[in-house]
């Protein structure tokens, strides 16, 4: 006894509630009894028990020689079965759970070696000093409740400096959100409905793709080159259907690392005119050049205010900080700031940290920083993928973001060597997590930023090794 309840009916209750919630399907087998017992570390007769009531209360049957299942359910369950289980998760359940998979790695194997995270890494955290921001903010928060929805109005009008845009003048078109992720959740979900039509780059950041299979959208892919967003495609499929966006990461995209030629920004801002399409640019890796600067961003050349600009301090700072913004004409920021409504605000502590960082001018060094140490990084990943040329493995120097995008002969299977390479302390990212469709895709992403140097020197050899032993 348990308590005062025997403990058949903990047994029972719990088979209940499964059974009831939908956890365990219609038809479903139930363990045997005594593997259940041995599992719930009861008697036998304590599952006996509790499966005579629930099959005297209808909810399983047993068949003969091949054990019991759930039953379908009796009109006195069934009449009023809403199904919202199944009805809430549907299009969940159905997209694919790359982020979770992603931010998994860690817990899986926590000493990796990580090339497969995108983030400057604990050493980007450290130079950056911003931990005493966050102290020091602190302090002010016994004067801060909640800061307004729309976003701490310091660090709104300290975008709009930053930004330098002449189309975001005003910080009443900025609004603060919970990273950009957030950001891009509130803009689709006012502007696109489900079934609705998106269109955005093929391969892209998977954060958006799950995000709008999960959102029920049906993704319209467009093929890219070192150029970009292949223009001369989406023309074709503008002329044929009636998308309600088009997303982009034009500048050092993730994960080829390409970026979008001005010629092509400018016929992307033409179509986008023509057809009244609205674009949301999402500039995460604008400021995080290698060598020479970008082309301006497209918000910056929009004309029509169809642009509508998404940005975020995860690849600057931290992306635990989960603090991002959306800058777009003042209509859509007010409608985008009655969504955001519903998740209240944004934290007021990343907020106060980031208002004073930016004030202090700390960002523009920081920046000058980073981008010294990733060009080494990405000097060191480099020497070492020059040395798998033999091995038929290509990829092109990236421009600035944080990523290699590697190609890999027909021979390698990408989601194999990425599993051989976890087992041996080193995780990156399949190129298959890119794609909106189940397909095999012989490319893996490596992240140059989020490890030091000597790490990356010392995961490379560990990935070379792996190479070898294959080919043995
Ligand atoms: C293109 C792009 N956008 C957005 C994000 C995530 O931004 P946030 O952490 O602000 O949601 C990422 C992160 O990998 C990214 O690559």
């Amino acid at each position: 006894m348990m308590g005062r309840k025997p403990i058949y009916t903990r047994v029972y209750n719990q088979l209940r509630y499964q059974i009831l919630s939908g956890e365990l399907a219609i038809g479903s087998p139930l363990p045997p009894e005594r593997k259940l017992a041995e599992q719930l570390e009861v008697s036998r007769n304590t599952i006996v028990r509790a499966y005579t009531e629930l099959e005297a209360e209808g909810l399983i049957f047993s068949r003969m020689g091949s054990g019991r299942f759930v039953e379908a359910l009796t009109p006195a369950y069934a009449s009023p079965r809403n199904h919202w289980h199944q009805r809430a998760y549907s299009t969940l359940a159905s997209a694919p759970s790359h982020m979770a998979e992603l931010l998994a790695v860690t817990d899986k194997y926590p000493d990796t070696i990580n090339f497969a995270h995108g983030d400057g890494g604990k050493h980007t955290l450290e130079s950056s000093g911003f931990s005493d921001y966050v102290k020091s903010s602190a302090e002010q928060l016994h004067s801060y409740y909640f800061t307004s929805v729309q976003g701490l109005p310091e660090l709104r009008e300290h975008l709009v400096d930053w930004m330098d845009m002449e189309q975001i003048s005003s910080s009443e078109q900025i609004v603060i959100t919970s990273g950009s992720q957030e950001g891009l959740f509130l803009i689709t979900s006012l502007l696109a409905r489900p079934g609705d039509l998106v269109v955005t780059e093929m391969p892209t950041y998977f954060g958006s793709l799950q995000l709008f299979q999960s959102l029920g959208m049906q993704i319209v892919p467009v093929p890219m080159d070192a150029e970009g967003m292949r223009i001369d495609v989406l023309e074709g499929i503008l002329a044929r259907c009636r998308p309600r966006m088009l997303y982009t990461v034009p500048t050092y995209h993730n994960p080829t690392g390409w970026t979008m030629s001005l010629s092509r920004r400018k016929q992307l801002l033409a179509l986008s005119e023509k057809y009244e399409l609205p674009i949301v640019e999402d500039d995460a890796y604008r400021h995080l050049h290698l060598e020479k600067e970008p082309p301006p961003s497209l918000k910056s050349l929009d004309q029509s205010g169809n642009v509508i600009y998404l940005n975020t301090f995860s690849k600057l700072l931290f992306p635990g900080l989960r603090v991002g913004w959306v800058a777009a004409n003042r209509p859509f920021a007010q409608l985008l700031t009655r969504m955001k409504e519903l998740s209240i605000t944004t934290n007021t502590l990343g907020q106060l940290a980031l208002a004073a960082f930016l004030r202090e001018g700390a960002l523009k060094p920081h920046l000058e920083v980073v981008r010294q140490q990733y060009r080494e990084q990405a000097a060191i990943m480099a020497g070492h993928l020059d040395r798998f040329f033999p091995l038929g493995i290509r990829y092109e120097h990236p421009a600035g973001g944080f990523y290699f995008w590697v190609s890999l002969p027909e021979e390698i299977h990408a989601r194999k060597l990425m599993n051989d390479c976890a087992k041996q302390g080193v995780s990156f990212t399949c190129g298959d997590m890119f794609l909106s469709r189940e397909a095999e895709q012989p490319f893996i992403r490596l992240c140059f930023t989020h490890e030091r140097s000597e790490q990356i020197d010392r995961g490379m050899r560990i990935i070379d090794d792996v190479l070898q032993t294959r080919k043995e």
